[in-house]
C-alpha cells in the first residue's frame, strides 16, 4: 500500500510538471540552423567570402578550436540527407538561411550566382517534396566581406538599401517556395557582439557607440526589407517578413525597487533596443534617457545612441508580422554601479547577471535549463509588445559533451515544450510555433566544433561527415507525432 502510494505521488508530480495537452492544430514544430554553421563549400561555385570565412581564416586564434567553416556539416552536398532527417522525425518546419555570398557573391545585384541560386532551388524543392514548410532567414550573420571592406557593413547606413536590393532579390526568386521570412538573426550579436565588444565578425571594437550606430542601421536595413515584400510581394505571395530578436530571461535579483528596474533594463537594452521600435515605435524611453544622462557626464556632445527622425520611426514601426525569439536560458540581475568613463553597452545597462548555486550547472557560465524563465519571458513579450504572434527561432540545449545518451538534452526540451504548453493555455500567449536549435551539430562561429546542439551528432572527423543519431532525436520525432509531451492515451487535445 505504501509503495502504491508513492508511486501515485511520484505520478503525480510528474504530471504536474509537464503539461498535458496537445500541440494546438497548425502548430509549427521544427528545427533551424544557417549557412555558415553547416553548408561548407565556402568557396564552391562562386561563393565569396564572408565576414566570418575571413574572421576564421585570419583570426583563428578567436575561434576556441582554431577551426572555420570551410567544410562544417558538408550540406552544400548533403543537403538531401538533413530533409530526409527532418522528414523522418515528422517535423511540419525547417528554418534555414540563404548565404548572401553564394547568391550575390559582389553583395550587390549586378554578378547573381546562377549555381548558388541553383543549390537554394534544389534545397527548396526537396523541402516542397517532403511537405516541410521552410523558414528562411535572409541575414545570419554572413555579411559578404566586401562589404565590410568597401563601406564598413552595418555602419554605414547605405547598408540598408543594400540590404533592401538583397532582399528583393531572394523575396522575387524563392518568394513562391518561402512564405516564412525572417530578415535578420540575433541583431544584438551582430551589432553588440560583432560592432561593439568585437569578439564577433567583423571584431569591430567600439563599445558603447559603433554598437548603437549598427542598431540604427541595422533596423533601417530590416524595416526597408518589410516595406518591399510589403509592398511589392505580399499580395502576390501572401508570405510573412519578421525579425528575430534574442535574449535571457532577466529575473529580478530579489524584491527591491532597484533590482527590479534592473531587470527591466536587462530586457529593454537585450530585446526592447530591437523589439521597441519594431513593436511600438522608437528606440525603449528606458534606454533613450539612460544613454543620454550617460553620454552627457561622460563629455559626449549628444546622445552615443543615434535618433530616430519622427520619419524613421513610422518606417520602423510595425515592420515584423510575427515576433521571432531565440532564446537558450535565464539570469539573474540586479541593480549595479556602472562608473562612468569608459562607454560600454554593459555599463549603461548596469545590471550584474547572475546565477543561483542551486541552479545545475552546464558547461557554459550563462546556460542554465529554466523553463520557468521562457514562460516569463513570453508573457513579458505579450503584455510589452502588444500580443503579437510568435515564434520560437531557436531553443535547444548546448553541452561541451557529444555523447549520443543526451539525457541533459532530453530534459531541457521536455521542460521548454511543456512551458511552452503553459504560455499558450494558461496565459494565453500567442505562440505559433516552436523551432529547435538543432538538427545537428554544427559549427558554432566562436565555440568551432567544441560546443554540441545537435539532435543528431556529426562525426566531423570522419570525411563522410555522417549524422549520427541521438537520444534526444528519438525524444523529439515521438513529440513530433504524437503532439504531446506525455503518452498519448493520457494527453488532453
Ligand atoms: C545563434 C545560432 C547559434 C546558437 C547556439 C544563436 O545565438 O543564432 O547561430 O548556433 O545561438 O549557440
Amino acid at each position: 500500500m505504501k509503495l502504491f502510494l508513492l508511486s501515485c505521488i511520484i505520478t503525480l508530480s510528474f504530471a504536474q510538471d509537464i503539461n498535458p495537452r496537445k500541440f494546438p492544430p497548425n502548430f509549427l514544430l521544427g528545427v533551424a540552423n544557417a549557412a555558415t554553421q553547416i553548408e561548407g563549400g565556402w568557396n564552391e561555385d562562386g561563393k565569396s567570402e564572408s565576414i566570418w570565412d575571413h574572421f576564421a581564416h585570419n583570426f583563428p586564434e578567436k575561434i576556441a578550436d582554431k577551426s572555420n567553416a570551410d567544410i562544417a556539416c558538408d550540406s552544400y552536398h548533403k543537403y538531401k540527407e538533413d530533409v530526409a532527417l527532418i522528414k523522418a522525425m515528422g517535423l511540419n518546419h525547417y528554418r534555414l538561411s540563404i548565404a548572401w555570398t553564394r547568391v550575390l557573391p559582389t553583395g550587390r545585384t549586378d554578378n547573381v550566382n546562377e549555381a548558388g541560386v541553383q543549390y537554394y532551388k534544389n534545397v527548396f524543392k526537396e523541402l516542397r517534396d517532403n511537405g516541410i514548410i521552410p523558414m528562411v532567414t535572409l541575414y545570419h550573420w554572413d555579411l559578404p566581406q566586401i562589404l565590410q571592406e568597401e563601406m564598413g557593413g552595418f555602419m554605414n547606413e547605405s547598408i540598408a538599401d543594400l540590404f533592401g536590393d538583397y532582399a528583393r532579390f531572394c523575396f522575387e526568386t524563392f518568394g513562391e517556395d518561402a512564405k516564412w521570412w525572417v530578415t535578420i538573426n540575433e541583431p544584438k550579436q551582430v551589432c553588440q557582439v560583432g560592432y561593439g565588444a568585437g569578439r564577433y565578425a567583423p571584431g569591430i571594437k567600439s563599445n558603447g557607440v559603433g554598437d548603437y550606430v549598427c542598431a540604427k542601421n541595422l533596423l533601417l536595413a530590416h524595416a526597408r526589407a518589410w516595406h518591399i515584400y510589403d509592398e511589392e510581394f505580399r499580395e502576390k505571395n501572401q508570405g510573412k517578413v519578421a525579425i528575430v530578436v534574442d535574449g535571457s530571461w532577466a529575473e529580478p535579483g530579489s524584491d527591491n525597487e532597484a533590482d527590479k528596474a534592473a531587470s527591466e533594463r536587462a530586457l529593454h537594452f537585450g530585446v526592447g533596443l530591437y523589439g521597441n521600435p519594431v513593436f511600438n515605435g522608437d528606440w525603449p524611453e528606458l534606454v533613450k534617457q539612460r544613454v543620454a544622462e550617460r553620454s552627457k557626464l561622460e563629455g559626449f556632445s549628444e546622445s552615443r545612441l543615434p535618433a530616430f527622425t519622427d520619419e524613421q520611426i513610422k518606417y520602423i514601426n510595425g515592420t515584423s508580422d510575427y515576433l521571432a525569439l531565440n532564446h537558450y536560458s535565464t539570469m539573474m540581475a540586479s541593480d549595479s554601479e556602472a562608473p562612468i568613463g569608459q562607454p560600454s553597452f554593459d555599463n549603461d545597462i548596469s545590471a550584474r547577471s547572475w546565477a543561483k548555486p542551486e541552479w545545475t550547472p552546464t558547461s557554459q557560465w550563462w546556460f542554465y535549463d529554466l523553463p520557468w524563465g521562457l514562460r516569463k519571458f513570453l508573457n513579458w513579450l505579450k503584455n510589452t509588445y502588444n500580443n503579437p504572434e510568435i515564434v520560437i527561432t531557436e531553443n535547444g540545449y548546448v553541452d561541451n559533451d557529444d555523447t549520443l545518451e543526451d539525457d541533459r538534452r532530453i530534459h531541457y526540451l521536455r521542460g521548454y515544450l511543456s512551458a511552452c504548453l503553459d504560455a499558450i493555455y494558461e496565459d494565453k500567449v500567442n505562440l505559433i510555433g516552436y523551432t529547435a536549435w538543432s538538427i545537428m551539430d554544427d559549427w558554432e562561429w566562436t565555440g568551432g566544433y567544441s560546443s554540441f546542439l545537435g539532435m543528431y551528432k556529426i562525426d566531423f572527423k570522419d570525411p563522410d561527415i555522417p549524422r549520427i543519431k541521438r537520444k534526444s532525436a528519438g525524444y523529439f520525432t515521438t513529440i513530433a507525432h504524437n503532439r504531446c509531451l506525455i503518452d498519448l492515451d493520457k494527453c488532453i487535445e
